[in-house]
């Protein structure tokens, strides 16, 4: 790899945010390192950043959250300035049937990278990345969820994400460390893992479209979320690292809408009426589910000068372009 100002290390680089991160900081002049862990597929699973990797701007090496080992190892190795911390076991509704591996992973992997962290780099700054899956049902009087709501998380998921966000905090303090955690709401994309709820939309709509199916099945359709798209909020990850001081920021659209919204604007993209074509399967419902999420990202966007492009009309485009230009490849 070409030797550049600063370095970086992903953790999971292989997924959404990692890949639009790794690109964002390739451009910019960062030598990006990324963590890729043993699966039994290894032809697929650096998908999403092959493109990086065969341009030689990505490098990865093995390693896991969950091997300290390795954590020691990889940062002695290459001495980042900069850590990202995504990797999780993101899925919300998974974490009810993986309860302990999802808690392992997020705040046990977290335990583990901040220990090699103070005790090999304490002079890098690190990226946590913690969720607005952590407030729970909880909502201030104006509707909003901010930096200084309470947090009542309702799903493994966000009870391991809260445990990490609350560690993060404590090491920063205890040993006077850069360490900072993104708040972020919902954050989709073309690259978004289809078992989530916006990319089974954007998919299934565009495959009824092309007659290939005849009706898609969802969960919850009342439930509202603050979607954006991750091409933006990866980049305020890297803006809370340049932050003066370490800090929490909420990164948000300061929008909500249901599920049943984000069906009837992808499907209207491809001129179809949600009505004729979606059902409602319990088998997607969740044992208890967080309602409504509006975050009010005021302050990320004074103090890190931080604005998405996308709004929530383009997201769902672009995920239905996407959708499109993928059938078109496969099946014309
Ligand atoms: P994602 O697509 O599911 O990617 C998760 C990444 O974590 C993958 O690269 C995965 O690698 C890696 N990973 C899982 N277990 C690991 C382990 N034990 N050690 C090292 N890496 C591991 O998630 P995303 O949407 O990009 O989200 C990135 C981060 O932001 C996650 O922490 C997520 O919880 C958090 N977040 C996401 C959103 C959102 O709306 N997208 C909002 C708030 C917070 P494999 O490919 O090997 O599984
Ligand atoms: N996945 C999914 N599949 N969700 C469905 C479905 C379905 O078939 N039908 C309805 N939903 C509803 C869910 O019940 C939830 O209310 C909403 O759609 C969004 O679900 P997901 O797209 O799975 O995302 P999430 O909000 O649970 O979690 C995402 O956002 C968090 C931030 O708030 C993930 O990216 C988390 O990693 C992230 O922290």
């Amino acid at each position: 790899m070409p030797k550049k100002n600063k370095k970086a290390l992903i953790f999971g680089i292989t997924g959404q945010d990692g890949s639009y991160l790794a690109e964002y900081l390739a451009e910019k002049d960062y030598e990006v390192y990324g963590i890729i862990r043993r699966h039994s597929v290894a032809e697929s699973q650096e998908a999403r950043i092959d493109h990086l990797v065969s341009k030689g701007l990505v490098r990865t090496d093995y390693g896991d959250l969950l091997d300290s080992p390795s954590l020691y190892k990889l940062l002695a190795l290459i001495k980042p300035d900069e850590i990202y911390n995504l990797g999780a076991q993101s899925h919300v509704r998974v974490s009810f049937d993986v309860p302990q591996f999802t808690l392992q992973t997020n705040m046990i992997g977290t335990l583990n990278l901040l220990e090699a962290y103070r005790s090999i780099c304490p002079k890098a700054k690190f990226y946590q990345a913690s969720s607005s899956e952590m407030f729970g049902n909880e909502i201030d009087e104006d509707g909003f969820q901010r930096e200084t709501t309470a947090m009542k998380p309702v799903s493994p998921y966000g009870c391991s994400k809260l445990a990490a966000y609350c560690i993060v905090r404590n090491y920063r303090n205890s040993y006077n460390l850069f360490a900072s955690n993104g708040i972020l709401f919902n954050h989709e994309s073309p690259r978004r893992g289809e078992n989530f709820v916006t990319a089974k939309i954007a998919r299934g709509a565009v495959s009824i479209s092309k007659k290939l199916s005849s009706k898609l099945e969802l969960g919850n359709m009342d439930a509202s979320r603050d979607w954006g798209h991750s091409k933006d909020y990866v980049v305020a990850m890297h803006k809370i690292l340049q932050h003066h001081e370490p800090d929490e920021f909420v990164i948000s659209s300061k929008e909500s809408h249901t599920v049943r919204d984000f069906c009837k604007e992808a499907f209207s993209c491809l001129g179809l009426n949600y009505e004729d074509y979606v059902v409602q399967n319990p088998k997607f419902m969740r044992p208890e589910e967080l309602k409504e999420l509006k975050g009010d990202s005021t302050k990320a966007r004074k103090a890190l000068n931080w604005e998405p492009e996308y709004n929530f009309k383009s997201l769902v485009k672009d995920m239905v372009d996407y959708w499109q230009r993928e059938y078109d490849l496969k099946y014309d």
